[in-house]
């Protein structure tokens, strides 16, 4: 098969519309053709019999069958065919499954334009390798540069997580760094990217102190591949959370661009399942794009009255901004239970629901701060780590809601 071969894309969906404009956008193009469309899972496991097949774009929900068993139906009987999962279900659960059957590739719809044809590109590129393997011929089709990611890093985009506070010291750092470690696990990797650049100490949390920067980063952000980025993070032995530094020095701050801070963070969401980023206090254009990347913003207080204050000005500020408050999640840190002024109080107060309380536990943060280990590697069962479980689950909680929304 030559290289100027159009990469065999088949389209399964039961809605027409769905199909008619993923065919649109596939036109858009010229080294992918559209070979047919089916209406069905059974029809489209026809179909790809019928046709020579390189890449399927297939739908979850359909009347006859779900496109999880299709997928694996197809790809038992033609291994290379790449599937791309399409569907309103950005489940982590689905994704697990969609890649247990073979699934190549896991969008949620609407897929942006570029990711769908990266994704069809990606898996066409892999269907004629696959196919020269089997056929034993040399992958003739090879193209150079387009290194298939591993298939649980290209399932889903990840989501960004950004840590806030117009406040310093409210423990964004402290919290940042043990929600990393307590949404980390062997299939959901996390990234934690030290976006408070002047006087970042994130690595320092971790009891690690790597090379490189961010800055080693973000002025070759559009030629980034999976080896860079693991070269530049530091992975965290004990957690298996990866950190990328804020620059060394604090005039190096102002050496990262704004506009390639949000590339490295859309990067990364092709790498790791969440992507935390800590911020500093004062509003920086890197902030302001951090926010604009956002997923969920974490916007932590504490129970006084300046810190309840600057919570208010933020949160017009994100109003202002234009920003869904629906992405906030607004969380109480060091709370004191004799301290008159109540979740209850400050969610009526602010118009804002505060969604997790994490204690005052100077006990458990206090020495695990100056021994830099995250606390909820070591007193789980402590308070302060209860109440960082309790904010994942928010995190994870406000991320369902969002996507229900947009169904
Ligand atoms: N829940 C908590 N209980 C007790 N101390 C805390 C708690 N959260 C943070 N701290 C302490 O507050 C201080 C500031 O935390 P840090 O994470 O550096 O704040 P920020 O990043 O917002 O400036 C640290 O010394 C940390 O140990
Ligand atoms: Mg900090």
């Amino acid at each position: 098969m030559s290289m100027s071969e159009k990469i065999r894309t088949v389209i399964v969906d039961d809605v027409a519309e769905t199909r008619e404009s993923i065919r649109k956008a596939l036109q858009f193009d010229p080294g992918i053709e559209v070979v047919g469309v089916a209406r069905s899972a059974r029809e489209g496991i026809d179909l790809v019999k019928r046709l020579d097949a390189d890449v399927i774009i297939m739908d979850i929900n359909m009347p006859d069958m779900d496109g999880i068993t299709a997928t694996r139906i197809i790809r038992e009987q033609q291994p290379h065919i790449q599937v791309v999962i399409l569907s309103v279900q950005g489940d982590a659960s689905y994704m697990r499954r969609a890649m247990l059957a073979g699934a190549r590739d896991y969008l949620v719809k609407p897929p942006p334009l570029d990711e769908l044809l990266n994704a069809v590109k990606q898996a066409g590129n892999l269907a004629r390798q696959e196919r020269a393997k089997s056929a034993q011929l040399p992958p003739t089709s090879f193209v150079p540069g387009a290194v298939p990611v591993p298939a649980i890093a290209s399932m889903a985009l990840g989501k960004v997580v950004s840590v806030c506070s117009p406040k310093g010291g409210v423990g964004r750092t402290t919290v940042a760094v043990n929600l990393a470690v307590t949404l980390q696990n062997q299939d959901t990797r996390v990234v934690i990217v030290d976006g408070s650049l002047q006087f970042g100490d994130v690595a320092m949390f971790f009891n690690e102190q790597g090379k490189n920067s961010v800055l080693d980063l973000t002025p070759r952000v559009e030629t980034l591949d999976q080896e860079v980025v693991e070269s530049v993070a530091i992975r965290h032995a004990a957690s298996g959370v990866s950190i990328i530094s804020a620059p060394f020095r604090p005039e190096d701050a102002e050496r990262v661009v704004p506009a390639q801070f949000s590339q490295l963070l859309k990067y990364l969401r092709r790498l790791y399942a969440y992507v935390i980023v800590d911020t500093p206090s004062y509003l920086t254009d890197v902030t302001l794009a951090v926010l604009d990347e956002s997923d969920v913003i974490i916007l932590l207080t504490t129970q006084d009255i300046p810190s309840l204050k600057n919570a208010r000005l933020f949160l017009d500020l994100l109003r202002t901004l234009n920003i869904d408050l629906k992405k906030v999640v607004f969380a109480l840190n060091r709370y004191d239970k004799r301290i008159a002024i109540t979740p209850e109080r400050i969610s009526e107060n602010l118009k804002q629901q505060v969604r997790a309380v994490i204690p005052l536990d100077e006990r458990t943060v206090v020495p695990a701060v100056n021994r830099g280990v995250p606390f909820v590697l070591e007193a789980r069962s402590q308070p302060a780590a209860r109440g960082i479980l309790e904010l994942g689950e928010a995190v994870r909680s406000c991320l369902r809601e969002l996507e229900a929304e947009q169904k």
